[in-house]
């Protein structure tokens, strides 16, 4: 049993997130200050995941790590702070444009931003890949299967504490980020994660918020969730 995979959908959000903020500073214009306060809201929300997330991982999934394997994670934690410091950068800029208005400052801070999202876009893929392809591989070497399984379940644990606000839209997002194949990897791990009763209303919570579609091809995946 592969107890890490669910670290993949997480990651596969924050990867499609990242290229769609590329994608939206891109179109962002002068006079539509609706739209960059919309680019505005959701990058707080963004911030947020990937501040629960990195946390999680420095404060959970990283230090067993580094009590087996000398810098084990030291590389990973490094590029969190570096993170970090672009996470404020953006949100920055994403203000300072809204407070632009129609001055002449508008067009170099929005240089400024689509800069800091190609950065933020080409450092998040590198330190994912780095993660998946890198540092799991070390977890496998040296942690039992159980081992593995209790580390998730703390992770699974730090999520339940995070705000049901933020959670209600973290759900849907990844959903709707991953493949048809993920989404029922992801589904298939929460139910061994969460107990039965938070299952049952993360599933109905989820059947209602995502396309009737995918929901359905879900379904037809896990028969057990139509009930
Ligand atoms: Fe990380
Ligand atoms: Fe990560």
């Amino acid at each position: 049993m592969d107890h890490l995979h669910d670290i993949f959908y997480i990651h596969n959000a924050i990867m499609a997130e990242a290229a769609e903020l590329e994608r939206v500073v891109q179109t962002l214009s002068q006079e539509d200050a609706a739209r960059t306060e919309g680019a505005l809201e959701q990058f707080v929300f963004y911030k947020s995941v990937l501040e629960f997330h990195e946390g999680d991982e420095e404060e959970v999934f990283f230090p067993p790590l580094a009590a087996r394997v000398a810098y084990g994670a030291q590389d990973y934690i490094f590029d969190h702070e570096h993170h970090r410091k672009l996470y404020g950068e953006i949100e920055g800029s994403l203000t300072g444009l809204l407070k632009a208005g129609n001055s002449g400052d508008w067009s170099g801070l929005s240089a400024k931003l689509y800069r800091q999202a190609v950065a933020l876009h080409a450092t998040m893929e590198n330190h994912i890949d780095k993660e998946n392809e890198l540092l799991l591989p070390i977890y496998y070497e040296n942690f039992s299967d159980e081992e593995l399984k209790g580390l998730m379940a703390k992770m699974g644990e730090e999520a339940d504490k995070m705000p049901q606000e933020l959670m209600m839209r973290i759900l849907p997002w990844m959903f709707n980020a991953n493949s048809a194949d993920d989404r029922e990897g992801m589904m298939r791990g929460f139910k061994e994660l969460v107990p039965p009763e938070m299952f049952a209303g993360m599933t109905q919570f989820l059947a209602g918020q995502v396309k009737q579609g995918d929901w359905q091809e879900l379904v037809r995946r896990m028969p057990e969730l139509g009930g």
